[in-house]
């Protein structure tokens, strides 16, 4: 029996890390839950992003997902030890991977880290990273604006060139050489913010990190899948406009159907 990858995120931002978890592993079953009635996550209280966390993860357990995939970085930053004590289930999340590789690719130790108010605040990368290579440095901004920039499109605007040249000025000014991309959205503007921060400074893109790690996982199991399976991958969100559906497209590469599903249930 095939292995259902469930996968969640606080909107469809996530299906960046779906994109590539279906490139490394294109007939292994997924379900996927965007909260996208009650996006943004990374404006929220830690305790708010827990128990959301704690209903997407429900949610997809109840939908037969084996394993989880927490693609959302507030959700991954702030709820991940809550989620392992509470669900037996493999949890993995974006966090470690793109730590692992940051730690890798760093000559100098000075890395930086871009991601939402609760992604930044929530001080999880700094703490991991300093527990590994204590002298390192890390400078992180949260960059509120560029959500919303992708989400409306704006990939190559002349607005967004500016925006992200403002924020990532003072991680410039610290000479990183290691940039963590700690949000869904800011793969989509890699382009603009390579081009910003300097050509010489190594970009983390954990979305492929993470799909490498899920591959791992389940081969070392024996429980990749080979074959196509019958079941179709499920796409579910928690509200459906005509906007949500032409910016899946977006993320996504390719179009799916989106099934609106009611809010998963509170305990
Ligand atoms: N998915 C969120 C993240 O990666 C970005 C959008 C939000 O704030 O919910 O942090």
């Amino acid at each position: 029996m095939s292995v259902t990858i469930g996968v969640f995120d606080s909107g469809i931002g996530g299906l960046t890390v779906v994109r590539e978890l279906k490139q490394l592993l294109p007939n292994q079953p997924l379900i996927y839950f965007g909260d996208t009635a009650r996006t943004p996550y990374g404006t929220k209280s830690p305790e708010t992003i827990i128990q959301y966390a704690r209903e997407d993860t429900r949610f997809l357990l109840e939908h037969g997902a084996g394993i989880l995939v927490i693609a959302c970085h507030s959700a991954a930053s702030t709820a991940t030890s809550t989620l392992k004590q509470e669900f037996s289930e493999p949890i993995f999340e974006v966090v470690t991977p793109s730590i692992e590789q940051a730690l890798a690719l760093t000559r100098r130790k000075i890395i930086g880290l871009v991601g939402t108010r609760a992604t930044v605040t929530s001080g999880v990368y700094e703490k991991a990273i300093h527990a590994r290579l204590p002298d390192t440095k890390v400078y992180s901004m949260a960059c509120p604006l560029l959500v919303p920039l992708v989400e409306e499109g704006w990939l190559k605007a002349r607005e967004s060139r500016m925006i992200v040249k403002k924020y990532l000025r003072p991680l410039k000014n610290q000479q990183i050489d290691t940039l963590i991309l700690g949000c869904t959205h800011y793969p989509l503007l890699k382009q603009i913010i390579q081009e910003k921060i300097g050509r010489n400074v190594k970009i983390v893109d954990p979305s492929a990190e993470i799909a490498r790690t899920v591959y791992s996982y389940l081969e070392a199991r024996n429980q990749l899948s080979e074959e196509s399976h019958d079941r179709k991958d499920r796409f579910f969100v928690s509200d459906l406009t005509p906007t949500t559906q032409k910016v899946v497209q977006c993320f996504l590469g390719t179009r799916v159907q989106l099934e609106k599903t009611s809010l998963p249930c509170k305990s």
